[in-house]
């Protein structure tokens, strides 16, 4: 796969697809991580003389304007970190954006209105797809976080563009990502929290096949708890998917590796905020209780491994972190992941947010800009976004 340093982009159009989905509140970018991100790309093309055109997507619109998802508000930061102007395009397609993109003087940036506010771009549509192709000479996609979506902008163009190749933040995450992935250091540690065994069932599964120890964290650890037959009182279960831990634990244990589960925890009930949270094992939960963080004893068993550790992944968080009296466990985790000698790879939106909080980010090997993409690469799928480079 080719990538932008590889490409010509002297004095030729260049099509950036890139992740600007960005928290907006009141036309302010709240965090600006994912824009930091693609700069190194961005200045590259500007550097080699490309007449650059930005395009992403911002939140969900329904295929159609909303003033709420215009990327207007990316203006203004991303031009501070360029240090130069960025023009901004009303629309991403049509004779106005074809006009501001013929006036593209070499170095110059133009960034397009959100692609989701035309239904073909989620729809992959082909004459959509078409459309945004015939701006461009030259493709490039630097939107890992989107890679996951075949959407029009993230493959269905590619096929129309010939030159083609990742950004540099494209190609870092495929790196690091794919050294988990595929060629892993040992000691290598898995550890996955959140909510839904169903959400994290496929990267569970895949990391069962290279890590050599799996820390399980967040509610998602209650549906293996109980297909254990431990009583959790009234934390989150899916009940559907207790087949699903059990054969989860079958592989673990067939292949050897060390599969953890929460051996105690931190009670509550939210809907009784006048209640102390209590420190319990797993096995002794107030049947009227709920686990919202992992306890001490647990904390202490995932340090060890994590400090012996010489490739660690994480996403997701182990408990309701955003509530303080149930964020230790992630706090905890963030910081001896931080510490650790480890190649480290952190993706997923908690995940990230709880070790930047803690002011851990440079402490970090990687610190991925996917979320569901970082989760399907990790669960071995091949990303239409990637493919459609190939
Ligand atoms: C993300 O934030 O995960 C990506 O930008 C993809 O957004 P989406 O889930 O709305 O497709």
């Amino acid at each position: 796969m080719r990538t932008i340093r590889d490409l010509d982009l002297h004095q030729r159009r260049v099509f950036i697809r890139v992740d600007f989905n960005v928290p907006v509140k009141d036309g302010q970018v709240t965090d600006d991580t994912r824009i930091r991100a693609s700069v190194p790309t961005i200045q590259l093309a500007r550097e080699k003389g490309a007449k650059v055109i930005l395009a992403s997507h911002l939140g969900r619109p329904k295929g159609a304007p909303e003033a709420k998802y215009s990327l207007q508000p990316v203006v203004p930061v991303l031009s501070e970190h360029l240090g130069a102007p960025v023009r901004f395009a009303p629309d991403c397609v049509g004779p106005e954006v074809e006009k501001l993109v013929a006036e593209l003087q070499p170095g110059e940036v133009l960034l397009l209105e959100n692609l989701r506010f035309h239904a073909g771009e989620e729809k992959n549509d082909e004459a959509f797809a078409r459309q945004l192709a015939a701006l461009a000479e030259v493709y490039v996609n630097d939107a890992f976080g989107t890679a996951h979506r075949a959407h029009a902008s993230t493959a269905g163009m590619a096929a129309f563009i010939p030159e083609r190749g990742v950004g540099l933040l494209m190609e870092r995450e495929l790196e690091y990502l794919g050294k988990a992935l595929h060629a892993p250091e040992h000691p290598y540690v898995a550890i996955l929290g959140g909510a839904k065994v169903s959400d994290k069932i496929e990267v569970i599964d895949k990391m069962l096949d290279v890590a050599d120890a799996v820390l399980i964290g967040g509610a998602m650890a209650y549906t293996f708890l109980k297909a254990r037959g431990i009583e959790i009182g009234r934390s989150l279960v899916e009940e559907d998917k207790l087949d699903v831990a059990r054969a989860l634990e079958s592989k673990a244990q067939a292949r050897n590796v060390r599969l953890h589960l929460p051996t105690d925890h931190v009670v509550g009930d939210l809907a009784r905020p006048e209640l102390e949270p209590q420190t319990v094992s797993v096995t002794a939960t107030p049947p009227d209780l709920a686990g919202y963080d992992i306890g001490p004893e647990t904390i202490a068993a995932y340090q060890s491994e994590i400090a012996t550790a010489r490739m660690i992944v994480w996403n997701g968080p182990m408990g309701i972190f955003e509530q303080p009296r149930y964020a230790a466990g992630t706090n905890a985790i963030a910081a001896a992941v931080a510490a650790a000698e480890a190649i480290s790879i952190v993706g997923g939106g908690d995940s990230v947010a709880a070790i930047n909080a803690a002011g851990l980010g440079d402490r970090i090997t990687h610190v991925s800009t996917g979320g569901g993409a970082s989760l399907e690469f990790l669960s071995g799928i091949e990303l239409p976004g990637v493919a459609a480079l190939r």
